[in-house]
């Protein structure tokens, strides 16, 4: 007889275990994870996540770009698993939630699936992607967008950190670089849970935010070419400064970005002066900057207005500025079977929820291109992330990974 799943709860303890156990892979004096991708602490956490995957009764295969995909059995294996999972990498002062909450609910799912002896028709599967974060490698998210088609596999190991290395020798070095090739292993639907990584769940006191749109995102790479000289004897008219260049390119971007809202950000991260000195005019910087909107038009927009105020600024300076566009990812609309699948077993289990747009990037945006794929929630303290002050609660991590696993579960045909 099938047994009744509804009242089936993952094990809380079990996950807030496993999520502060790992967080020691790469932890920072100030309570967060430094565990960049490919580096011996990303290492550390793939050893552990495969042994734990494969004592859950997992096979665990490692494509070529390292992403771990841990197969759990179903009993129609000519069906392609239901991929559910996030990231293990992290930002180099990152937190213990952003993509580990996902991939470790998704072990957790199955390890409460194990222990209840429930089977499903169509085999289900945990996946780590390879570098969601894009801080070491650029672009962000890229071995899913490879899985998804949009790059190819040897494009994505030649891209180099700024060191030099190339994606494919940090695989070899970890020894994560997998014999299955890109996107080989075929999925059905991908279901991601992740915190929002904003201020909304919380602000509105809601439990669980059912993700049906992620934001578009341009990325540039930036160079300003203007002439170092000494900074006591050239007089301001004769300057070509760098650097007060690109304060008011910072302005300007910040400016553009509120012009086109409220559906737009926009942002420079870095910045490295060529040889600085102290006396020394900035003579060459380079850049990073980007763009990100949930309305295709809006980023559209923001991309064309871009390039005049950047040219005015150069010409007005007498400073070169090069902007060259790096990546695009248009805005995601996630598939309505799944967010009606997870409003569903939202509502089932009772947890105050709402719609919400993603706006970070996320691996499940480029599996919505060649799978049905929505998101699910849960609030993060403050909305911070991307720092290691990010925080979650035992209770709302819970419930997110409740709500994959009966999201999983009526993807998979077992009766709520
Ligand atoms: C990844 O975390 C991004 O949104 O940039
Ligand atoms: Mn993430
Ligand atoms: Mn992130």
């Amino acid at each position: 007889m099938a047994k009744n799943t509804s009242n089936l709860q993952i094990d809380s303890a079990r996950l807030w275990g496993t999520i502060h156990d790992t967080a020691k892979f790469g932890a920072t004096p100030k309570g967060g994870v430094r565990r960049l991708t490919l580096g011996p602490e990303d290492k550390q956490v793939r050893d552990w996540f495969r042994t734990a995957c494969e004592a859950a009764g997992c096979e665990v295969h490692i494509d070529a770009l390292g992403s771990m995909f841990g197969i759990r059995r179903g009993r129609d294996m000519s069906k392609a698993p239901i991929g559910l999972g996030s990231h293990l990498d992290t930002q180099p002062t990152g937190g213990k939630y952003d993509g580990i909450l996902g991939t470790l609910a998704a072990l957790e799912v199955v390890r409460t699936l194990n222990d209840a002896g429930i089977e499903t028709e169509t085999p289900l599967c945990i996946v780590n992607w390879t570098n969601e974060e894009g801080s070491r490698f650029q672009p962000a998210m890229m071995a899913s967008a490879a899985y998804a088609g949009d790059f190819t596999t040897d494009d994505i190991l030649s891209r180099t950190d700024a060191e030099g290395v190339s994606v494919g020798q940090a695989l070899d070095s970890i020894g994560y670089r997998g014999a299955e090739p890109v996107g080989q292993i075929k999925l059905s639907s991908f279901v991601e849970l992740h915190i929002e990584q904003g201020p909304i769940l919380e602000a509105e006191n809601k439990t669980i935010g059912v993700v049906d749109h992620g934001q578009g995102i341009i990325w540039y790479n930036g160079t300003m070419t203007g002439f170092a000289s000494h900074a006591g004897s050239t007089p301001m008219p004769l300057r070509r400064d760098a650097l007060a260049t690109f304060s008011e390119v910072v302005l300007a971007v910040e400016k553009l970005a509120r012009d086109h809202g409220p559906n737009a950000v926009g942002t420079i991260g870095e910045v490295v002066v060529a040889n600085p000195s102290r006396n020394v005019i900035a003579g060459d910087l380079t850049f990073t900057m980007e763009f990100r909107s949930s309305d295709e038009a809006t980023l559209a927009k923001l991309d064309r207005a871009l390039h005049p105020v950047v040219a005015e600024i150069a010409a007005r300076r007498k400073v070169a500025i090069d902007l060259d566009t790096l990546w695009r990812k248009e805005p995601t609309h996630f598939n309505a079977d799944v967010i009606k699948a997870v409003e569903t077993a939202t509502n089932m289990l009772g947890y105050s929820n709402r719609r919400v747009t993603s706006g970070a990037g996320h691996d499940a945006c480029n599996m919505n291109g060649v799978m049905p794929t929505a998101m699910i929630f849960v609030p993060c303290k403050d909305g911070v992330s991307h720092n290691e002050l990010e925080d979650a609660t035992q209770p709302d991590c819970t419930a997110g990974a409740n709500v994959l696993l009966h999201t999983v579960l009526s993807l998979a045909g077992v009766a709520q």
